[in-house]
């Protein structure tokens, strides 16, 4: 048996998307940029999929760029910014993703840009009265970078606060909301949001595409320059099969998202209660008042030989993370748990679902655990 609990670092491709997409290889030849029938064919493809795109969100079409995912979208929104809209000041906090974070480093050594780090508590939760006291008379222009769901520990920003503060300081707001798209409603109207990131592969659809959704009132540059492509934001011939593998696969999302949401939460709680019955010391971090469904962070308490955990998991037949997937492969360590002030002597294990998993695989996860935990001799290393 192998049980897949590492669905926030990415998640199967849906049935339905691999067909549209097969399809698309068979059919559709064209370039998009030509203007005779195999490109107008493939234009409207991809045509089709921003308008899925934009109807999820409550967007207008012209304010939807497909990019290669949630690193680029990232990237585009922060250095846009500073770029083309005259920030000077951006205020995130520390346990966003890489693709913030880097960024953030990049603009500040190379732009000069100032970078405030909100206050955050042990859970995760952003001190809002701190973002009120920063943005209040205060005249830099300034952009908020705030995700919604942390993708380690599942806690949840309050992005429609957030937002409402944003507009009240006159700030700029861009969310990250890589993890929580497909997952909850989102609906840019009624938000006061400048830029949100968006990935497929977090949501059943190809890895390598993604979208960033940028208001119409925001006027911005070319991000890669070279082509007249996504309305001059961004040069190069489009993917057009992962635009509709995207499309597709956030369709399928948002038609299921009630009945998916349930049963992950239903798993995810199941989960929770076999850990605490069978395991002494387990803690859950992040805030479990508000979190995202799909992520359990545990807290494993301290042990000879934890840091095999993960290892062991996985010649038992379960994929889990430490915290998130990182790039280079080598694990070395979470910004997040450091973050929050996790001890460094207990162990982390994030585990992370799709719709797919069932109360049996989790059985299977509780009885290796049960061996890897408490029995040290099966522990190498
Ligand atoms: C919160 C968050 N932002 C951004 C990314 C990067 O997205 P992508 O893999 O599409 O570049 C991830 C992926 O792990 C993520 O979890």
């Amino acid at each position: 048996m192998r049980v897949f609990l590492d669905n926030a670092a990415t998640t199967p491709l849906d049935k339905d998307v691999i067909e549209a997409m097969t399809s698309a290889m068979h059919n559709l030849s064209g370039n998009p940029s030509s203007i005779h029938k195999e490109g107008r064919t493939a234009r409207s493809a991809i045509e089709e999929s921003r308008k899925i795109v934009a109807n999820t969100i409550d967007a207008s079409i012209g304010e939807i760029f497909f990019t290669s995912g949630g690193t680029e979208s990232n990237n585009m929104a922060l250095k846009c910014a500073v770029r083309d809209l005259g920030v000077t000041r951006i205020i995130s906090e520390k346990l966003e993703h890489h693709a913030v974070l880097h960024t953030l480093d990049c603009l500040e050594k190379h732009n000069g840009v100032e970078v405030v780090y909100l206050n955050i508590d042990n859970r995760g939760v952003i001190d809002l009265a701190h973002l009120e006291s920063l943005l209040a008379d205060n005249d830099t222009k300034t952009l908020v970078s705030v995700m919604h769901s942390n993708n380690e520990i599942g806690t949840l920003n309050d992005v429609q606060r957030i937002s409402e503060i944003c507009d009240a300081n006159g700030a700029f707001f861009h969310t990250d909301m890589v993890q929580t798209m497909g997952y909850f409603p989102i609906n840019v109207s009624k938000m006061k949001v400048s830029f949100v990131s968006g990935s497929a592969h977090k949501f059943y659809g190809p890895k390598g595409i993604g979208f960033i959704y940028i208001n119409g009132d925001n006027i911005v540059k070319p991000f890669i320059d070279g082509g007249a492509q996504e309305r001059n934001m961004r040069g190069g011939t489009e993917n057009v099969y992962g635009i509709i593998g995207l499309g597709k696969a956030l369709e399928k999302a948002v038609a299921n998202m009630d009945e998916r949401r349930a049963h992950i939460e239903s798993i995810r709680s199941y989960l929770m209660t076999q850990l605490s019955e069978t395991f002494e010391d387990i803690k859950f971090n992040g805030d479990q008042d508000n979190y995202h469904y799909k992520v359990l962070s545990v807290s494993f308490p301290p042990s000879p030989k934890s840091d095999m955990l993960l290892f062991n998991l996985d010649i038992s037949g379960i994929s889990a993370s430490g915290g998130s997937a990182c790039s280079s492969g080598i694990d070395v360590g979470s910004h997040v748990l450091v973050g929050i002030n996790q001890p460094e002597d207990r162990v982390t294990i994030r585990f992370s679902f799709s719709y797919h998993n069932t109360v049996e695989e989790l059985d299977f996860l509780i009885e290796k655990l049960k061996k890897v935990v408490a029995l040290k001799e099966l522990v190498t290393g």
